[in-house]
């Protein structure tokens, strides 16, 4: 292969991994804080959606919770619980203390506290997972690695494999090259 054929190759591909980094995943901590995950003070009252609202989620982010497991835990509800602060037969339940919960799919997602009384006083939280896709305004029409994430039956873990495994080969060939 000529020179500057492999200088051409490599920089795309170079190029290519750039844009897959752009894709990682990333953990956001709740409420931007590690004890915002309590009962809002009246005046800040709805605060926790204010901080998702100013947030973007994208499918593959994890959302994290820090708190007292002793005292509050993290419930996953539907919308009708999430309105009604029903605490009973949550989707799922944590109460570990440090919380991860992985944004799977795209649409919303509600949480409440399971502590007694503390979901009817603002302790809640909705926020709204966009689909992969969002990560690449303005740069269409270039084909993403996204396009691997599919629907909701792919979860995202083999999405993250696959850049990973992407990746690796990335890093072969272009090892392979020089
Ligand atoms: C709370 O949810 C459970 C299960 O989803 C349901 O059986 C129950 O009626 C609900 N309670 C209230 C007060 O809505």
């Amino acid at each position: 292969m000529a020179c500057f054929q492999r200088a051409a190759v490599a920089c795309t591909l170079v190029l290519m991994s750039f844009f897959v980094g752009l894709s990682q995943a990333k953990d956001v901590l709740v409420g931007g804080k590690t004890d915002a995950w309590k009962i809002p003070s009246s005046e800040s009252s709805d605060s926790l959606n204010k901080w998702a609202e100013a947030a973007r989620f994208l499918v593959g982010d994890s959302l994290v919770w820090k708190y007292d497991g002793q005292k509050d835990s993290v419930l996953q509800v539907t919308k009708e619980s999430y309105a009604s602060c029903n605490t009973t037969n949550p989707i799922e339940e944590y109460k570990d203390g440090n919380t991860k919960v992985n944004l799977d799919r795209s649409g919303p997602f509600y949480f409440i506290s399971g502590a007694q009384g503390h979901c009817e006083k603002g302790q809640k939280l909705a926020v709204v997972v966009l689909s992969q896709k969002h990560r690449y305004t303005g740069i269409s029409p270039s084909p993403s690695p996204a396009e691997f994430d599919g629907p909701a039956v792919a979860p995202t873990s083999s999405a993250s494999t696959l850049r990973g495994g992407f990746l690796v080969a990335l890093g072969v060939l272009i090892l392979g090259l020089f």
